[in-house]
């Protein structure tokens, strides 16, 4: 069996070949960081645009370097939920467009979940049941997976997810989007220690949830001067720079960490899996490995490809495929995510 994946939820425009081995023949990602840079952040409609340039291209050179035809595909798969809506339709458009014409079947795909299936697919094996975190610009949440699509949320950012931390501190620190590269970089000059900042919620064991809205104001405070937020006109130093990042970067660190080990913890699994565009971060990756090791946990955290959006991942349509248990033609995108869970 042969399956296409598609994914544009955000600003990513992806495709992926995969077969029912969970063999990858070819995975393309046309990213979109060069045109959403100069706005510091995505700009949704800048973003859809850009995918309806993008579909096509990217699906026949997976196709192509896959040495598949179109007539031998046996299923279509697209990521519906959650994500911006103008981008999440054109994937949809597309993926309606091949099942309709081709005859084949159409898988809806939840994005979140499909962040923890990298997971799976980078393990080569069966990891589930196991505590799922993702960790990227839209999403923040911690869960337990029963298998690859029957998730219970434990907790969930109450504010900002965390790369949109990473992005929003990026920019007030000027430096470039997407911000979590910028802040790993500038922060590996930098001195952790420099800066005490807060670790909103994580002293709290009551509860798996995330903060980051309150972290990001009090690097803006570190930057003003308490109860200022005005920093045109202030300029930092590179040193300066770097411990900010540095402090900045371990305190999500240790939100992050603290509060997978707790779910772990407070689990009868001892497998942890981490996905999404923040799971990238090498300080992240570095301590989550010392301290699981310390826990005798086993970790899969998604290779760096995986962690960001991509359409391997995609390839969790193939256990729905399994149950038979595909989609209406009439399926519509469902954008939104009430703390945590699609709506
Ligand atoms: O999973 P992803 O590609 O897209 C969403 O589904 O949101 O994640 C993108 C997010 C951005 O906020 C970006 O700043 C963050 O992942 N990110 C990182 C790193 N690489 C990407 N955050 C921290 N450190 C990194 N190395
Ligand atoms: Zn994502």
């Amino acid at each position: 069996m042969l399956l296409l994946t598609l994914e544009t939820t955000c600003d990513e425009t992806a495709a992926a070949v995969v077969n029912d081995r969970l063999e990858v023949l070819a995975a393309t990602v046309a990213s979109q960081d060069a045109l959403h840079r100069r706005f510091g952040g995505v700009v949704p409609e800048v973003a859809s645009r850009a995918h309806v340039e993008r579909i096509l291209p990217v699906i026949d050179e997976t196709l192509r370097r896959a040495e598949v035809q179109l007539a031998d595909l046996d299923a279509v798969a697209v990521a519906t939920t959650p994500g911006l809506a103008g981008s999440l339709l054109v994937g949809l458009m597309a993926a309606k467009t091949l099942a309709m014409s081709l005859d084949i079947p159409l898988v809806a795909i939840d994005h979140v979940q499909a962040h923890v299936y990298a997971c799976r697919m980078a393990a080569g094996k069966d990891v589930f049941p196991c505590i799922g975190l993702v960790v990227s610009g839209g999403h923040t949440n911690l869960f337990r997976c029963e298998s690859p699509t029957d998730f219970t949320l434990l907790g969930s950012t109450i504010d900002d997810a965390a790369g949109e931390a990473f992005d929003k501190v990026a920019a007030m620190l000027q430096l470039s989007y997407p911000g979590g590269p910028s802040i790993q970089r500038a922060a590996a000059k930098g001195n952790a220690a420099a800066y005490p900042l807060p670790r909103p919620l994580l002293d709290d064991p009551s509860r798996l949830d995330f903060s980051f809205s309150g972290l990001k104001t009090a690097v803006r405070y570190r930057i003003a001067g308490p109860g200022h937020t005005d920093f045109s006109t202030i300029t930092l130093g590179p040193q300066q720079v770097a411990d900010l990042a540095a402090s900045f970067q371990e305190a999500v660190v240790d939100c992050l960490v603290g509060k997978a080990m707790l779910a772990v913890e407070r689990s009868n699994l001892r497998t942890l899996c981490v996905g999404g565009g923040v799971a990238a971060n090498a300080r992240f990756r570095e301590r989550l490995t010392a301290t699981a090791e310390g826990a005798a946990c086993e970790l899969i955290i998604a290779p760096l490809a995986l962690c960001t959006d991509n359409a391997v991942m995609g390839a969790i349509a193939l256990e729905r495929l399994k149950q038979n248990r595909t989609d209406s033609l009439e399926i519509d995108v469902r954008p939104g995510l009430v703390r945590g869970r699609p709506e």
